[in-house]
């Protein structure tokens, strides 16, 4: 077996082996003006191996004091200063080293540490947007962005996903301002004569740094539920509030698939377009883009893959980046799960399941079949996760789970994912974990033999696409049928085109269109471009081009320049212009690209959109597209 040693984390220059940070209590204002947070972090570092020397922690473009101070019952309130060191700069940010004074050296000793510092304003875990780039246009905003190793651009830290701690935060901004966290508020906001705003919040759950969170601005909530509230802009509240009301009852459903919720609540914050995620799942505090916002409620699946990370990812967190697909796989099990059991449908989990196994083929051929991030369990050493991903650990990591459950059948496995919960809930886990706990699960009994015969290290470390499986369902034929009708009439082998045209698909899910569409795609990437007789007449039967469902839009317009229709392009250029999705403004950049002369084209457009995208999102469109940024 490969990495044997999976437990160390290549991702960080920490050390929590040595000394352990088990709770960070949070001191920040938020600066509008310089866009920065100004402020201390104090860690508790708890001494885990006796006669450590120094305290390492991450850190990246963070400006810091050159002391820390070491606040321990000896060393009185103010603690005792002790000079830090900064490493070189490299890909992972700086190391810090805090030296522990000599009496705090034994195992198990306890004391803290406090930096104090500044944020840049570059810093890759932030966007601080102008008023004009939110909805109201009045007040500026800002959010945070840590998964997977950003955090440290936030705030020194151990930002390795094994390294849990609690957390709490005082936060101060201008009296206009909300702030919410990925914590549990507690008290009001208060503010002071002066004007300045004071919200405090804790989380008590242990929670990896990646879902250390924060956003503020104008926002203003509606609640769902006693335990659910929708938070947006004060413009998009009720439209955010209708589209995601589901939450409660999506919640409820994860429950039974689970174990009880154990972060008291969950809410939603909608943000401003230039989210670069569908979403993503902060404790307590679900961020979520507006692209979601169908008028239909048909893209909150997102909201239950969510929901489902409160127990696969943020409860039983994956040990390191390489093992990303114990998060995302499980989750998209999980969400398929809450979709079909919520709808009383398991052709639905079925129907997700081809469009995901598109999404691994697209993303295996992105890639090449033979690249080591095609693996399951990612070979990271050193690099930024940001540049491994892909669909590739959520598809081919529920495919894995499905295989699994094919094998053992679906009560027995669904079983065996309440106690994989059970047995790991507050701690990380890696790709071994995970086999050991299946296979001491089956080994022994009825399915024995069918597990025994398991080739792990294939499932694991072997590159490129699994096993097709079969997930074919009456929900997808129609719409592949249909998507057969208008291909024969684009090569000519058919004129039924007016029955075509008159026939309706408003009863299908967006599911099912997007079938539809991507067989089209498929035909248009892989055969031939679609004529511009075909296109317009789709287009005119189904008016895609106008679509408000930002998943068939993407669609539409990836397939119109695939096929060179260049009357899409403002359409693509106001797409990739009101939204800083990466999920779809990566690859639409990337379609602009490969238009026959389109690579001036795209890098134009990106040039004059890039100050509205989140510095991750720019960070990957400029490296997709062979520029700085
Ligand atoms: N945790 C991810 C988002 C993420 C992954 C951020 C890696 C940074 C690094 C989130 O849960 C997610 O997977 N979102 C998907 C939702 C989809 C799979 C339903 C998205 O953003 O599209
Ligand atoms: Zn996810």
């Amino acid at each position: 077996m490969k990495n044997a040693d999976s437990r160390i984390d290549l991702s960080s220059q920490s050390n929590p082996i040595n000394a352990t940070s088990t709770n960070i209590a949070i001191e920040w204002h938020l600066d509008f003006d310089k866009r920065i947070l100004t402020g201390s972090v104090t860690h508790t570092i708890v001494v885990a191996k006796s006669g450590t020397t120094t305290i390492s922690f991450d850190s990246k473009d963070l400006q810091l004091e050159p002391q820390a101070f070491i606040l321990s019952e000896k060393g009185g309130s103010s603690g005792v200063p002790v000079p830090i060191t900064l490493s070189e700069v490299n890909v992972l940010g700086q190391k810090i080293g805090v030296p522990i004074p000599e009496n705090l050296r034994s195992g198990g000793s306890e004391f803290r540490v406090k930096f104090i510092y500044n944020t840049s304003p570059d810093a890759s875990a932030v966007q601080w947007l102008a008023p004009e780039n939110t909805a109201g246009k009045q007040r500026p905003y800002v959010f945070t962005q840590c998964q997977a190793i950003h955090a440290r651009s936030l705030l020194p830290c151990m930002d390795s996903p094994g390294a849990k701690v609690t957390y709490s935060a005082v936060v101060t901004c201008p009296d206009w301002c909300t702030i919410l966290m990925s914590a549990l508020q507690e008290g009001n906001k208060e503010v002071s004569a002066d004007g300045v705003a004071t919200f405090r919040y804790r989380q008590p759950v242990p929670t990896s740094t990646y879902l250390i969170a924060l956003a503020g601005g104008r926002m203003t909530s509606k609640d769902v539920s006693s335990r659910v509230r929708i938070w947006a802009e004060p413009e998009v509240t009720d439209i955010a509030a209708s589209e995601f009301s589901e939450t409660e009852d999506f919640l409820k459903t994860a429950e039974s698939l689970t174990c009880p919720y154990q972060w008291g609540r969950y809410d939603v914050l909608c943000l401003p377009p230039s989210f670069p995620y569908g979403g993503m799942e902060n404790p307590c505090l679900t961020f979520a883009t507006p692209t979601l916002l169908a008028g239909d409620k048909s893209l909150a699946n997102v909201i239950a893959h969510e929901i489902a990370h409160s127990w696969t990812g943020n409860l039983v967190t994956n040990h390191t980046w390489e093992h990303f697909w114990l998060n995302e796989g499980w989750t998209v099990w999980l969400e398929r799960k809450i979709m079909s059991r919520y709808k009383g449908d398991d052709n639905i989990l079925k129907l997700s399941a081809q469009i995901g196994w598109k999404h691994l083929e697209d993303d295996v051929a992105l890639f090449g079949a033979d690249n080591g991030f095609t693996n399951l369990v990612w070979p990271l050493s050193g690099e930024d996760p940001d540049d491994a991903f892909s669909r590739v650990p959520y598809e081919k990591g529920f495919n894995l789970l499905m295989r699994l459950e094919r094998l053992v059948g679906t009560e027995n496995f669904e079983a065996f994912a309440k106690s994989y919960i059970a047995k790991f809930k507050f701690q990380t886990v890696t790709s071994e974990d995970f086999k050991c706990h299946f296979m001491s699960t089956f080994s022994s009994g009825e399915f024995a033999a069918a597990v025994d015969s398991i080739d792990w290290n294939e499932v694991f470390y072997s590159p490129g696409l699994p096993q097709v499986p079969d997930f074919s369902n009456p929900l997808s034929v129609e719409c592949l049928k249909f998507a057969d009708s208008w291909l024969a009439v684009e090569k000519g082998e058919d004129d039924c085109e007016s029955t075509l045209g008159a026939m309706t698909i408003s009863h299908w899910t967006t599911e099912q269109t997007n079938i539809f569409l991507e067989k089209l795609l498929k035909y248009a990437a892989d055969t031939a471009p679609l004529s511009e007789d075909t296109l317009r007449k789709i287009d005119s039967a189904y008016n895609f081009t106008e679509s408000g469902n930002s998943e068939v839009r993407f669609r539409w317009q990836s397939i119109c320049l695939r096929s060179e229709a260049l009357w899409i392009i403002p359409k693509v250029i106001d797409f990739v212009g009101s939204q800083g999705r990466m999920k779809f403004v990566r690859p639409l950049y990337r379609a602009l690209r490969d238009l026959k002369q389109g690579d001036e084209l795209a890098k134009e457009t990106f040039n004059n959109l890039k100050s509205l995208y989140h510095p991750i999102a720019r960070k990957m469109v400029a490296q997709d597209l062979k520029v700085s940024y």
